[in-house]
């Protein structure tokens, strides 16, 4: 039977709002959020990890269930090892863990024979980079087949802003909120933002880019009043890469503003986003306070709209896709079906994106 137009529009929306892309890097936390020595439980894709950081400033990630009866490590507490490592205590029976997983003792084992080494926890992948901790997200323990994605604009700098925000949805639907163009002036009503007045039609060339697409470099939308404060001329580019991140990058000259949106699922309906700025740009240094009330003014304002629609999400109603303002939501669908499809197949990725320009008005 020929697909109806309705059924076109409602392309990929069957697989929408299930299942997570495995053998992935995700964002685990900000480096900022770990200090040395502290236990930071995470669910992550549905499972619960325990990150944490040695006294020489090593990030770890174990399972977060002691073996033995499934009691949580991070309701323990960590101690210092006869060579002066960190060891993750069980709170139940106390049973300790090396930070890679390896128990280390078995208190009440009084059989010399027994190897406490056979006892592990597993250990996740975990990698620090630019004040990230990425976390390798595996079913089959498959080993890492590529690094952490390298994100253009970090230079070590300490944030300017870190916002994190749970939204009650599965991270399909967190993610169609994070590529939609068109809520801005319904969601986003600051008046320092844009005027709530008309909305203008908007054009944007778009390209594939690593594992996603970009909306290459244009003088940013003159609505945006806090762009203006910040001079002349910039130049932004805006990046969706899958499993779920979404960076603007904001140039003026040689300073720049960079803004990154990590989707981290956390289980299958519900999505921690992780905002961080990174800037060199004085002004904003300066402005900071500010910059960190206006991006956490933005993510709940996201939020209240989300947790709105979270309502119905279990019925996995269909969605209609309309026109340009709809394009980056439908790409994203095609890329996590190609990315699916592709490991599946065990082929390299053929990103489904086709250069163009969209047009909205928004
Ligand atoms: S449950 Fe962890 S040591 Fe017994
Ligand atoms: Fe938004």
């Amino acid at each position: 039977m020929p697909a109806s137009r309705s059924d076109a529009r409602r392309e990929g929306s069957a697989r929408l709002g299930q299942g997570f892309l495995w053998n992935s890097w995700y964002v685990a936390a900000v480096s900022g959020q770990l200090a040395a020595g502290e236990l930071l439980p995470r669910q992550i894709l549905g499972l619960r990890v325990l990150l944490g950081r040695t006294p020489t400033g090593e990030v770890w990630a174990l399972n977060d269930r002691c073996p033995h009866r499934a009691v949580p490590l991070s309701a323990g507490r960590t101690v210092r090892g006869a060579r002066g490592e960190d060891l993750i205590e069980c709170p139940y029976h106390g049973w300790r863990f090396r930070t890679d997983g390896v128990c280390a003792s078995v208190p009440a084992n009084a059989d010399p024979d027994f190897t406490v080494e056979t006892i592990r926890v597993s250990a996740f992948r975990v990698v620090e980079t630019h004040g990230l901790i990425w976390i390798w997200m595996t079913q089959d323990r498959a080993e890492p087949d590529h690094p952490p994605p390298v994100i253009p604009g970090i230079v070590g700098r300490k944030p300017l802003a870190v916002a994190t925000i749970a939204y009650p949805v599965h991270v399909d639907h967190a993610i169609l909120g994070l590529v939609d163009p068109a809520h801005g002036p319904y969601v986003h009503r600051q008046w320092w933002w844009r005027k709530p007045t008309r909305a203008r039609v908007k054009s944007k060339a778009f390209v594939a880019s690593p594992l996603g697409f970009t909306m290459v470099g244009h003088a940013p939308s003159e609505s945006g009043r806090l762009y203006r404060l910040l001079g002349a001329s910039p130049v932004t580019e805006i990046v969706f890469r899958l499993p779920g991140l979404r960076w603007e990058h904001l140039r003026l000259g040689a300073r720049s503003v960079l803004a990154l949106s990590a989707m981290t699922p956390v289980t299958d309906h519900e999505t921690r986003m992780t905002q961080i700025v990174w800037s060199d740009f004085g002004a904003l240094r300066f402005l900071a306070p500010l910059v960190r009330f206006a991006v956490h003014r933005f993510l709940q304002e996201d939020e209240v709209v989300i947790t709105a629609q979270s309502r119905d999400l279990k019925d996995s109603p269909p969605f209609l896709w309309v026109g340009d303002a709809d394009q980056q939501a439908r790409w994203y669908v095609q890329l996590k079906r190609e990315w699916l499809a592709s490991r599946g197949e065990d082929r390299a990725f053929v990103n489904p994106v086709k250069a163009r320009r969209l047009s909205w008005s928004s």
